[in-house]
């Protein structure tokens, strides 16, 4: 339930739970500092390898206990049967979202959604959407030859992610420079997670491929990851507002979007 904005019209309401905070940071301290004020404000935060390694899966369970969801950004690589059994343990924690590297094969990913499934019908545990990373926005098209790929970075992009469709994955973790070609080429249902985000006129500080949240938005994303803008704001919870209002006026130019949201359900963990 919505505490902190009453009024939210329902496109409003959908672009909240659309934004994920990156929580890209190194104590719990600030942990509970920003899932404190943002959780009625954000869709999920993200925590990524640095803040796991930190707080453990504690980190985890410190978000649920203050009404946030967790998109577990751990990118697992690995043979299937241990990538699958990393994916269980997620799923245990009642993360909302995990991630995994689509170059670990079509069997590393399809034995995780495989295995994920069957032990969420057995105990009863809410499904975490599974994403899969293509290609790594640091890696360049030369970086990409000296590990004898040799389509270049954006064919091999897109022969990534739907090779993780193929694979019955979610989505994919997308740049934006590459949503356009990926929700053409996956079809409508596939869910965009795209970082790489800046309002307009923001400085773009590390990012080098950048679109504001109205763009993203109407390109095709279906949730949005920001980090930077939010954590390094004199006031995290205005910086949130301006970021979702900008994605609402980008979903309000696209009617009948049809990827799902998350709805309801106790987080576990
Ligand atoms: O730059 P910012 O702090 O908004 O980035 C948010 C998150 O998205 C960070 O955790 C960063 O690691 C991730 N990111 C990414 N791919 C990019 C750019 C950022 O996964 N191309």
């Amino acid at each position: 339930m919505n505490l902190s904005w009453p009024f939210l019209s329902s496109r409003q309401n959908e672009a909240k739970q659309r934004l994920i905070f990156a929580l890209d940071v190194a104590s719990l301290v600030e942990v509970k500092e920003y899932v404190s004020l943002l959780a009625h404000e954000v869709g999920l935060f993200k925590v990524g390898k640095q803040l796991f390694l930190h707080g453990g899966p504690q980190v985890v369970r410190l978000i649920h206990e203050r009404d946030g969801q967790v998109f577990l950004d751990l990118k697992f690589h690995d043979i299937p049967r241990t990538v699958a059994k990393a994916g269980i343990e997620a799923t245990r924690l009642g993360v909302r979202m995990f991630n995994l590297h689509a170059s670990g094969s079509l069997e590393m990913m399809h034995q995780t959604v495989t295995e994920v499934n069957k032990v969420c019908r057995t105990e009863n545990l809410r499904r975490p959407k599974i994403l899969a990373v293509t290609v790594l926005t640091s890696l360049s098209k030369e970086d990409l030859k000296r590990t004898g790929v040799m389509a270049g970075v954006e064919n091999q992009v897109v022969r990534l992610a739907k090779l993780a469709k193929e694979a019955g994955m979610d989505g994919v973790v997308a740049s934006p420079l590459e949503v356009t070609r990926i929700r053409r080429e996956c079809g409508k249902h596939f869910l965009l997670v795209v970082p790489g985000v800046r309002s307009r006129g923001e400085s773009w500080d590390d990012q080098k491929r950048v679109l504001t949240p109205e763009e993203a938005m109407r390109a095709g994303a279906a949730y949005l990851v920001v980090g930077k803008p939010i954590r390094d704001a004199k006031d995290p919870r205005e910086a949130v507002r301006q970021i979702v209002s900008e994605m609402e006026q980008g979903l309000a130019s696209v009617p009948g979007r049809t990827v799902s949201l998350f709805r309801g359900g106790a987080a576990r963990g």
